[in-house]
């Protein structure tokens, strides 16, 4: 699987030949808005987690331009088709074949209002299962102990999740979290774009490193297969 890194919790995954993004949010993002250019995205279908501007802050427009199927919370969906949004597939807690793998859509302990206020439905994660590999993103989460169902489903490859902490898990956190869903290697997203979430990468490795396991803090715009 390539895994191409868009900044905050933005990225995109290849898998079984279908290029899958997830939460899009570059222009409004300082980090990333001068490093990549929204209209160079290629997408055939994009998955969010849930509706805070940081996670669909560019959805609609790279929808629009790519023809991609947007797969979110049945709220999402709704609020994306009331802006001319035809292909889009809702969703709420549980598995659904696509035709990229088994898809299934898993708790968060979050929020999730759309940037006009609209209600977002529940906030949640993505546990992707297919002949290539297996992945987890938590979405923006607590530590939870849901996350323990994770390997009763599926045996993961690497799972994505949230380091930055007051929104979301810390490291610490997140250091228990991929012991729950035994992932040996974890990509940190969610980290540095805003105050409240920067970290110290040095000191976020270690504590993987010191727990057994690897943590990737990818560059904005580096791709490489995981
Ligand atoms: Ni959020
Ligand atoms: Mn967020």
């Amino acid at each position: 699987m390539k895994f191409t890194y868009y900044g905050h919790s933005c990225f995109a995954i290849e898998v079984s030949g279908k290029k899958l993004l997830f939460d899009p949010f570059i222009t409004g993002n300082p980090l990333a808005k001068d490093k990549i250019d929204i209209n160079t995205i290629e997408a055939d279908y994009i998955l969010v987690s849930h509706g805070h501007g940081d996670h669909v802050g560019d959805l609609i427009a790279i929808a629009k331009r790519t023809g991609a199927t947007v797969i979110a919370a049945y709220e999402i969906v709704n609020w994306v088709q009331a802006q001319g949004i035809e292909k889009a597939h809702p969703m709420n807690f549980g598995p659904f074949n696509f035709e990229f793998g088994e898809l299934r859509f898993t708790p968060a302990a979050h929020s999730s209002a759309l940037p006009d206020g609209s209600y977002g439905g529940n906030p949640g994660g993505f546990l992707l299962s297919t002949a290539e590999g297996n992945f987890y993103y938590s979405g923006d989460t607590c530590l939870t102990m849901d996350m323990q169902l994770i390997p009763r489903y599926s045996a993961l490859d690497f799972a994505i999740m949230p380091v930055g902490g007051n929104f979301t898990m810390n490291v610490s956190d997140a250091v228990m979290a991929a012991e729950m869903v035994q992932a040996s290697k974890v990509i940190g997203v969610h980290f540095d774009t805003f105050g409240y979430i920067v970290i110290d990468h040095e000191n976020a490795k270690h504590a993987f490193k010191a727990a057994g396991r690897e943590l990737i803090l990818p560059e904005i715009g580096q791709s490489f297969e995981v």
